[in-house]
């Protein structure tokens, strides 16, 4: 079996405008060797999610065997990101009372009450895919390692994310016939904020934001736990989308106006430029590009401020912002998004896992977090049963526990 280190591990993340896979291996330091990459637009998958079955085996088994050949061909189990719209996020909590005032706290005790937490949570019609911890409780005081300490009471609140039992066995069936073993299913933005966030920014309290094609993923994090995540059903397609029906111009049109411009000024806004539309050259004015991208960041922006202002109030977010995803690279967005928000704002860095060579550039942040969210589980002991739950300062107890036996 091979070892450890030198375990090459396969990410697929499915996301609404862009499907991408890898194969990495992590060394001792924890680098990141990308050894194969490659993307596909998700349009034919999304077909044929709706009607084509055929069409979207064919889309899986081209991107994997796309990476396979870079990689001399051999077969691998599949960690896949999923989009975050296909996944249905929820808060439950479970509390504990022993018998005895000051009950030392055991793997056995943690272990229950996330099998209690994980039965409340149960939905009819949806599978439980993880169970985030977002805080443990000893007689209501919030502690970051429960095991070993004494309390009378014992409670875990956490997030749960799951998936239409339907919609889950459909893709694991297409991916089967597409030749993909599937090891875990995961939610993608969450991989990737695991992988963005540094120690500090997760202790001190910052909001991890996915800018994807359909969708905005926000994940807070502070005291070390994660703190919430919230998926807003809008995302940068939909400020191509605008552009199309403010300007009257085709997507091929908009979307190159999007990414040509983003968010800087042009250097005369009175001016008008000059775009291909089909096959007809139109001539756009400069001023009304900039407003329609500035209004739906505005909204966005908006949201998340709206979506994070508890834990803001509460002075829980210290660090500031990190911004990933496809419409995190719109031009101009770091400094508006700072003066909005009225917090520093930086966009993704993984590079410094990356061996060099590779950026982030070259390879999605998706693939990033899932093969080094892989580091993050892999050696999880198989007891307690900690399956599906990802981990904190505890857990990484119980992994150095696993080790050593
Ligand atoms: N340089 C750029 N400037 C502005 N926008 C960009 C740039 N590059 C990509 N985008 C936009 O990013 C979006 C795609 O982002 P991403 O690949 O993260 O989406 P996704 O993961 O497939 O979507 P979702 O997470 O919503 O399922 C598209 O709207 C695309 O136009
Ligand atoms: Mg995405």
């Amino acid at each position: 079996m091979l070892k450890y280190n030198d375990q090459l591990i396969m990410a697929l993340e499915i996301g609404s405008t862009k499907t991408v896979c890898g194969v990495g291996k992590l060394s001792h330091a924890g680098r990141l060797s990308i050894l194969g990459y490659h993307e596909e637009s998700s349009i034919s998958w999304r077909k044929g999610r709706i009607g084509d079955n055929e069409l979207a085996i064919r889309f899986f088994r081209n991107i994997v065997e796309a990476v396979q050949h870079s990689t001399g061909g051999r077969p691998y189990v599949v960690h896949v990101g999923m989009a975050n719209h296909e996944l249905y996020i929820t808060r439950q909590n479970f509390k504990h009372v022993f018998s005895e005032t000051a009950h030392r706290i055991s793997e056995e005790d943690i272990c229950f009450v996330f099998q209690m937490l994980k039965a409340l949570a149960a939905r009819e019609n949806n599978r439980i895919i993880h169970v985030v911890p977002t805080g443990f409780y000893i007689d209501n005081q919030l502690v970051k390692e429960p095991l070993d300490l004494s309390g009378k009471c014992f409670s875990i609140e956490a997030i749960v994310i799951s998936m239409n039992t339907e919609a889950l066995d459909n893709l694991l069936m297409l991916l089967k016939l597409a030749g993909i073993k599937v090891k875990e299913v995961i939610l993608g933005s969450l991989a990737s904020a695991d992988a963005v966030l540094n120690a500090t920014e997760k202790e001190f309290g910052s909001v991890y934001v996915d800018i994807g094609g359909q969708t905005t993923a926000i994940v807070v994090y502070s005291h070390g736990f994660l703190q919430d995540v919230v998926v807003l059903p809008v995302g940068s397609n939909y400020i191509t989308g605008d552009l199309v029906f403010g300007l009257g111009i085709s997507y091929t049109a908009a979307e190159y106006l999007k990414l040509e411009l983003g968010l800087t000024p042009v250097r005369n806004l009175a001016e008008e430029i000059e775009v291909k539309s089909g096959s007809e050259l139109k001539r756009v004015s400069a001023r009304l590009i900039l407003d329609i991208i500035e209004a739906r960041i505005n909204e966005i922006l908006d949201l998340i401020k709206k979506n994070i202002e508890i834990y803001n109030c509460e002075g829980l977010i210290k660090t500031g912002f990190v911004f990933g995803g496809g419409g995190a690279k719109l031009a101009g967005l770091v400094d508006y998004a700072e003066k909005h928000l009225d917090m520093p704002v930086r966009v993704t860095g993984p590079d410094a896992y990356l061996d060099a060579g590779t950026s982030t550039e070259a390879v999605s942040l998706g693939v990033i977090g899932l093969i080094r969210f892989r580091e993050n589980q892999s050696l999880l002991p198989a007891k307690p049963d900690t399956s599906n739950i990802l981990g904190t300062g505890w857990l990484e107890k119980i992994k150095l526990w696993a080790v050593k036996k």
